[in-house]
């Protein structure tokens, strides 16, 4: 059993990089890493040195990251999902050095999403500067895609320490690695790719705030604001450049007490399910999974 200790990253492919990055500062809110690498772009959200990495190129996304515990814990990775059949792949000291990590390796999920196990994500103590004030505190979680969420269930929870937190019928499986409700989850899609990246904002004011700056500025909002049952999260989930969505939330659920903790089931049907506030219901746009190289 591997143990994911955090979320780590993103890694998405831009083929207009300045006009992915444009909007991850203008409107996200995201701050700009100064440049250390020609065509990758490092955005910064909280403690970490990025948590979203645009790299110039064919759009779609490169990879996920998540924390493991130390080198050793990465090697003892490595020969579990090796002897699961999984193949992995070690990055080397240059690909380390732009996903500010001490080591990390790659592979892909039965379903095609590149996912990435890193060790010693750069901590930065400066506070964020943020490119506006929208509010947010943290990466709060990521989504990826698969045609068969139990199929993934599966997947994370023999290899992983992640729990189900709620189903969504045959929609979604939301999954915690910490008592927040869900920092991973698998949304059914027809392919691989990233459903959305998540940043939580600080009050449900600053939802409210983002959502009348993104109208002013003509971006898509996908759906909400609303209020998922699951997590209580009160979330805004908007379309970026490049097919990439984002989503800000407030108030996500934690749960303390992981015993008595038992997994519920929602029928995406029933009207209430995905939005307590029975907005509209719309599934976001997916950014589909590059191809590795190797
Ligand atoms: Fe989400």
């Amino acid at each position: 059993m591997i143990t994911l200790t955090d979320i780590a990253y993103v890694r998405s492919g831009a083929a207009d990089l300045s006009g992915a990055v444009k909007f991850a500062t203008d409107i996200v809110g995201l701050e700009l890493v100064e440049q250390s690498e020609l065509g990758v772009a490092h955005l910064r959200a909280d403690h970490r040195h990025h948590c979203l990495a645009l790299v110039e190129g064919p759009s779609g996304v490169i990879s996920s990251g998540f924390s493991v515990a130390n080198d050793d814990a990465l090697a003892q990775a490595e020969v579990e999902l090796n002897a699961a059949g999984i193949t992995t792949t070690r990055g080397s000291a240059e690909e380390a050095r732009s996903r500010r990590v001490r080591e990390y390796i790659a592979f892909d999920d039965p379903f095609g999403n590149r996912l990435e196990l890193v060790t010693q994500q750069e901590t930065v103590t400066r506070p964020v500067a943020f490119s506006r004030t929208s509010g947010i505190t943290e990466f709060g979680h990521l989504c990826l895609d698969a045609p068969d969420v139990h199929e993934a269930f599966r997947f994370w929870s023999t290899h992983f320490n992640a729990r189900v937190s709620d189903w969504i019928g045959d929609g979604a499986c939301l999954m915690r690695i910490d008592p927040v409700h869900h920092k991973l989850a698998v949304f059914q899609g027809d392919g691989p790719g990233l459903c959305h990246m998540n940043f939580q904002v600080a009050t449900i004011d600053d939802v409210f705030r983002n959502w009348h700056y993104l109208v002013e500025h003509g971006v898509e909002i996908t759906m909400g604001p609303g209020r998922h049952p699951q997590s209580t999260a009160v979330f805004l989930y908007f379309l970026g450049p490049e097919g990439f969505t984002y989503e800000y939330s407030f108030g996500v659920r934690r749960i303390d007490d992981e015993a008595a903790w038992v997994p519920r089931t929602f029928d995406p049907a029933e009207p209430g399910s995905i939005d307590m506030w029975l907005g509209e219901v719309k599934r976001t746009t997916t950014q589909a999974q590059l191809v590795a190289k190797d």
